[in-house]
């Protein structure tokens, strides 16, 4: 992969006024954000990198509607409720606000992931609805602008407004360059040809959101101080192994990074354990691909699935690999996927 794949993708084209449509992709973090600093600008602890993936589109269209009282926001047909209901009218208020508009809106989100099972629904669902609001509310965010808007949507949505590897800054700012200085932003690469097995284990929602998991974890955790510090390290030397194009050193920092991650939980009190026995089984099958000569190397988020990242080439054998291991499962193989962006009037 070329490191032009990587360049920020600004939206095209203008929605015209009053309405417009978005596509983002998600992303899987190679190294992790777990913590925040900041629980009402949504600022991390940590910075953080990813892959944003070529599969699980989110695509979203934002229409004013003028005289309403109320936002209409569905999700794949359905109304939204909830949580999720909440967070997307905190998140259009946000918007209004900056447009200077009292205008509702009609939000139509089409998800094509698997929601709430640690696939990152949050991260392309806040990023195509960053670019679809801007775009109906007039605003013209610069790339970075977009990135920090998303980030007021969900953390990691902060990276999928970009193709291919980016790195989220998690700031040092305080008071009005709080929200300014964290933002993500594309990460070079030489060329490098990965892929993402996503091993699909259990597709349900989580019991316990990352929100919730996270801040149980910051709060409780004696090893998170250990694993923030650490991670600091790991970042440095992932941005080295992307430069040389070495995916072995990449899988072998994304795996310590996330394995890393996943104990300060288990150590939070009470512990947040997302890794189930089926999680397990393809750590387990991923190492012995590994002991059979193909480099693979795991990664986990907020649910039991796991994500192995591979050789282009490979791919296909590490999938089959881990749907033998894991019979009522699936298996996706993901390469590098575009950035977000605004959808033309015929939805493309
Ligand atoms: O942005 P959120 O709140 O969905 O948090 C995502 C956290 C992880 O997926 C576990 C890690 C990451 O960096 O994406």
């Amino acid at each position: 992969m070329r490191s032009e794949h990587a360049t920020p993708v600004r939206p095209q084209e203008q929605g015209s006024a009053g309405s417009a449509a978005a596509v983002a992709h998600p992303n899987i973090a190679l190294i992790k954000y777990w913590g925040k600093r900041d629980e009402q600008l949504i600022l991390p602890r940590t910075d953080s990198l990813s892959m944003t993936l070529d599969i699980f589109p989110t695509t979203t269209r934002v229409r004013l509607a003028p005289g309403a009282s109320n936002d209409d926001v569905t999700f794949n047909g359905v109304p939204a409720t909830g949580e999720a209901h909440r967070r997307v009218i905190a998140f259009l208020e946000l918007v209004r606000e900056r447009a200077g508009l009292p205008h509702r809106a009609v939000v139509e989100t089409e998800n094509t992931v698997p929601t709430g099972a640690g696939l990152a629904s949050s991260a392309s669902g806040f990023a195509a609805l960053a670019v679809a609001a801007a775009g109906a509310y007039g605003l013209d965010p610069d790339a970075t602008a977009l990135s920090r808007l998303a980030r007021r949507g969900s953390g990691s949505a902060s990276r999928s407004v970009f193709a291919g590897f980016a790195v989220w800054h998690a700031g040092r700012g305080t008071g009005t360059d709080a929200d300014l200085c964290s933002y993500a932003e594309p990460v070079p690469v030489a060329d490098l040809d990965p892929a993402l097995v996503v091993a699909v284990v259990n597709a349900g929602p989580k019991a316990v959101s990352s929100r919730e998991a996270m801040r149980r974890t910051v709060d409780t955790s004696p090893l998170y101080g250990a694993w923030a510090d650490s991670s600091g390290d790991d970042l440095a030397e992932m941005r080295t192994a992307l430069r040389l194009g070495d995916l072995d050193a990449v899988g072998e920092i994304a795996e310590r990074n996330a394995f890393g991650m996943h104990a300060t939980m288990l150590a939070a009190r009470p512990a947040v354990r997302y890794l189930s026995s089926a999680t397990l089984t393809v750590l387990d099958r991923v190492l012995q691909l590994r002991r059979d000569g193909v480099p693979a190397y795991a990664t986990m988020d907020a649910g039991p699935n796991v994500k192995v990242l591979c050789h282009r080439a490979d791919a296909d054998r590490v999938a089959e690999a881990v749907r033998r291991a894991v019979p009522d499962g699936a298996a996706h193989v993901a390469g590098p996927g575009p950035g977000a962006r605004l959808l033309n009037e015929d939805g493309r």
